[in-house]
């Protein structure tokens, strides 16, 4: 029981102990007609996956590994907001039961004083152009104390329970993200993605500053200027172009 408020969205929650990916086991589900607002939640995740073909560290009992499933019924080119949706979702939750400020860096990365916090990973499935359904899949580094991360991961990850100094109930959180997601996702159905542009913003990290962009094209460094009405990063380079990102890894320039 995770005391929900919403009417769709966790609604039901499928909760595993163990699971290889919870990103996985959505695809099957949303394959098999499961409605929208379903998630998949898991305690430990066995192979949890990351963006580009990265892993995703999911120790057991330390975090939240999820998938959400929804259905809008949009076309393919906007399916990428929702990762900024499920962000601005995420940043409301950690603000309101952990008490803390994260930042957004453009797409996907929810950080804490520079080091990671959560990833987002947004897939979908689609017939001629239009969505079929959207699995969010988020990974939030809740419980976990320093020594609790690989070596690899030290230096660029941490956990809310660091930063706020004591445990932070996962349920609480979970039921938090539900509730800010459905009213956010209900505010695009009417209004569009402005007023969830607008929300991003205030949270955006890198907006303002230098990055790298790495795409699998190439790198462009320059300064990011914002994301315009569609959700796409719009980067300025040394010659003052600027170029429309639909993807990338960003780093920040460290002057
Ligand atoms: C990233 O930053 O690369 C995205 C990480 C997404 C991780 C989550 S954890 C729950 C869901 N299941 C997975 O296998 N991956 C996502």
């Amino acid at each position: 029981y995770w005391g929900l408020e919403t009417k769709r969205i966790g609604r039901p929650i499928r909760f595993f102990e163990t699971v290889d990916s919870t990103q996985k086991i959505a695809h099957e589900l949303a394959a098999n007609g499961a409605e929208e607002g379903t998630i998949v939640l898991a305690d430990e995740q066995t192979m949890g996956r990351g963006r580009l073909s990265r892993g995703w560290h999911s120790k057991k009992g330390k975090g939240i590994w999820m998938s959400l499933i929804i259905r809008p019924d949009i076309a393919v080119q906007k399916a990428p907001q929702f990762t900024l949706l499920a962000a601005v979702g995420v940043a409301g939750a950690i603000e309101d039961v952990a008490g803390l400020s994260p930042k957004i860096k453009w797409p996907n990365d929810l950080l804490i004083e520079g080091k990671k916090v959560c990833g987002i990973l947004t897939e979908m499935v689609s017939q001629e152009n239009r969505v079929l359904a959207i699995i969010i899949g988020i990974g939030i580094n809740v419980n976990h104390r320093p020594g609790d991360f690989p070596d690899a991961l030290k230096d660029k990850a941490t956990s809310l329970a660091i930063h706020a100094g004591k445990e932070i109930p996962r349920a609480k959180l979970v039921q938090s993200f539900c509730l800010k997601f459905e009213r956010l996702y209900d505010t695009y159905l009417k209004a569009g993605f402005l007023p969830v542009k607008t929300l991003w913003e205030t949270y955006a990290c890198s907006i303002g500053q230098r990055i790298e962009a790495r795409m699998v094209q190439g790198t462009i460094r320059g300064k990011a200027l914002g994301i315009d009405e569609e959700g796409v990063l719009l980067l300025q380079d040394d010659s003052g172009r600027i170029h429309h990102i639909y993807s990338a890894d960003i780093e920040i320039e460290k002057d």
